[in-house]
């Protein structure tokens, strides 16, 4: 089997933090929500992997490299225009060849992994495996209508009046079936080839597709509050490291990692944290489910419940919860400031400074 890891697309929805970062390699407990659909693809046996990628190439390829880190093979397929998942597909296939493959969308976190579900697929190989969930909201993501058997009758994507509750999940298991569906499919009203369309188009002509009920931790990482929700998760499965310094009036509480290099000076953290390389906290308190980047200074801050990415300083600023700052943006205390506001500073951003109009960016309450 190989995998079809998607990381194309624009993701306008992450502004303004995508600016300088695709969603794709947001750090969730400071590693790119793309390392773990590695990661869960490795622990599938898989050894070849695509990655589709558009105009945050460069970017994506820093990251992954080739794959030897992570114990695979990694080739870069370039979509120069983000039209869609099953058009993702189609450009994949002289990579793809007639091989079994699982799709991950590279913004889907799923940290419990997808063994189970890649396990059925192999047992059975239907056209089409989908991974399901049971959802409040279910108009915001591909629709299913599945029999009691667990035989997948229909499909649709962000249906205005959904005719179920059942998600689709970022992860599906194909066989080399799916290739005529998404050449014999056309573009939707919103202009993608659709792979619900594609899939909908195996249903259509009684090929095989089934459903896995997936009861794991799932989060589409495409808003800020996705985030937060994926880095507290994450944090959960931290193990406690040290390998920076931390001084004796300090105080670590709780499963804390301090990376190599980094400082904590006068300080209590309350873990789950994680500290990454190069940072120095001094005179702060750093409160539960929070993921500082590298590089970073805190100094003289309070901040819980947060995610603070490379190089970003947060200065003087009390009681600052569920907030994102992006990368090299700075945070200080601006005039009508009150303690316990949350903050999303975007990358470069300056907050408190005479500089706030000017830059783009710009920070949201
Ligand atoms: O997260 C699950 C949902 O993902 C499913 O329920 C939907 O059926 C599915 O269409 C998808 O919806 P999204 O609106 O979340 O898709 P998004 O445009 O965010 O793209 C998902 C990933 O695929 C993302 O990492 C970007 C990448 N992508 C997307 C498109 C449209 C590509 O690489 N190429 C593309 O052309």
């Amino acid at each position: 089997m190989k995998a079809l890891i998607l990381a194309g697309g624009s993701g306008v929805r992450f502004r303004p933090f995508t600016y300088w970062l695709p969603k794709q390699l947001m750090p969730v407990a400071n590693r790119p929500v793309l390392e773990y659909a590695i990661g869960n693809v490795r622990d599938l046996g898989v050894a070849e992997v695509g990655v589709v990628v558009g105009e945050w190439e460069d970017a994506i390829r820093d990251a992954l490299g080739d794959g030897a880190r992570h114990g695979l093979r990694i080739t870069y397929l370039r979509q120069e225009r983000p039209l869609g998942l099953a058009h993702a597909v189609r450009l994949a296939r002289p990579f793809l060849g007639g091989d079994d493959f699982v799709m991950y969308l590279g913004d889907n976190l799923l940290p419990d992994g997808v063994a189970a579900a890649a396990e059925e697929f192999r047992g059975r190989r239907p056209a089409a495996q989908l991974l399901l969930r049971r959802v409040p909201a279910p108009s915001e993501f591909g629709v299913a209508e599945v029999d009691p058997g667990g035989v997948v009758r229909g499909l649709v994507e962000k249906p205005a009046r959904p005719r179920s509750d059942l998600a689709v999940i970022g992860v599906y298991f194909f066989t080399a079936a799916i290739h005529k569906a998404t050449e014999a499919i056309e573009p939707s009203a919103r202009g993608e080839l659709e792979i619900t369309d594609a899939i909908q188009w195996l249903i259509d002509r009684g090929a095989g597709v089934l459903a896995h009920e997936y009861h794991g931790f799932w989060q589409d990482v495409g808003r800020v509050e996705d985030l937060l929700a994926g880095n507290r998760r994450l944090l959960t499965g931290l193990r406690p490291a040290v390998a920076g310094r931390v001084d004796a009036a300090s105080r670590l509480r709780g499963r804390v990692v301090v990376g190599r290099g980094a400082r904590v000076v006068r300080s209590h953290i309350e873990g789950p944290v994680i500290i990454g390389p190069g940072t120095l906290v001094e005179d702060s308190r750093i409160g539960a489910a929070t993921s500082v980047g590298r590089d970073c200074v805190v100094r003289a801050a309070e901040l819980s419940d947060s995610v603070v990415l490379d190089g970003a300083r947060v200065e003087a600023v009390r009681g600052l919860r569920e907030s994102v700052i992006g990368q090299h943006a700075t945070v200080r205390p601006v005039h009508d400031d009150q303690p316990g506001r949350r903050r999303f500073a975007g990358d470069r951003a300056r907050t408190g400074s005479p500089f706030a109009s000017q830059r783009s960016g710009g920070n949201h309450d």
